[in-house]
């Protein structure tokens, strides 16, 4: 991924199932082309073939198993990802969490792949284990502010840097996300400023009166192109 970035995670919010999915997709790609600044999308499983095939921004699973092809009734393993024009995914978001194992497993199938990996973790311990990992990015999101209206770079900047440096510390091949509460071009630059690579929002895009004003707003925040 071009850094700094966006990643919009479209998660299963009503607002941007299927058709919509596309839609906004479309939406964060003219922003992205309009203004040079690097986006990407999350959309849900069963959309990400279809948004992947309209979009030429980066495209990303909300969430992949390292299970392996073949009979595994129900799973998504990263080959199906690829193999639909997926170029990376979440992994241990607060509201998908999965074990250890899991996660250390999928980040070797992802690498193998060449699929790009984005941690998710709750805290500061939890983002320095796994960092240990060597997954591509690590985002530091506090549950307790995701979906407010309070950005985790106003309500806990030192949790974003303490994560950070933990991180660098235990791997600095590992970038640094954060997100919870993001809404705002300032909340973006002040992400920046606290040493991230970028931010992985939804509701302040997917639930916006307009998102794409809520976008482009945004994306400024990630300076200059
Ligand atoms: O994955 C992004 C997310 O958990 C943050 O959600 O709605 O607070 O931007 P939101």
């Amino acid at each position: 991924m071009r850094t700094p970035f966006l990643l919009v995670n479209f998660k299963a919010y009503p607002e941007a199932l299927g058709a919509r999915a596309v839609a906004l997709a479309r939406i964060c790609a003219d922003v992205a082309e309009d203004t040079g600044r690097s986006l990407a999308v999350a959309p849900s499983a069963l959309d990400l073939s279809m948004v992947a095939k309209s979009v030429r921004i980066p495209v990303f699973a909300q969430h992949l198993d390292p299970q392996e092809t073949g009979k595994a009734t129900g799973w998504i393993p990263p080959e199906a990802a690829l193999a639909v024009g997926a170029v990376g995914t979440i992994v241990n978001h607060s509201e998908r969490k999965v074990a250890w194992e899991e996660m250390r497993d999928l980040i070797r199938k992802c690498r193998d792949l060449g699929l790009e990996v984005v941690v998710c973790a709750d805290d500061v311990a939890e983002a320095e284990t796994a960092a240990k990992l060597g997954p591509d990015f690590i985002a530091i999101e506090p549950p307790e502010l995701i979906g407010g209206n309070i950005s985790v770079t106003t309500a806990t900047p030192g949790v974003i840097t303490r994560a950070g440096e933990r991180i660098r510390a235990t791997n600095p091949k590992v970038q640094v996300l954060c997100g919870a509460g993001v809404k705002s071009g300032r909340d973006v630059a002040k992400a920046l400023e606290l040493g991230t690579v970028g931010v992985l929002l939804a509701s302040g895009v997917v639930k916006a009166k307009n998102p794409e004003k809520a976008l482009r707003d945004l994306a400024k925040g990630l300076g200059a192109a």
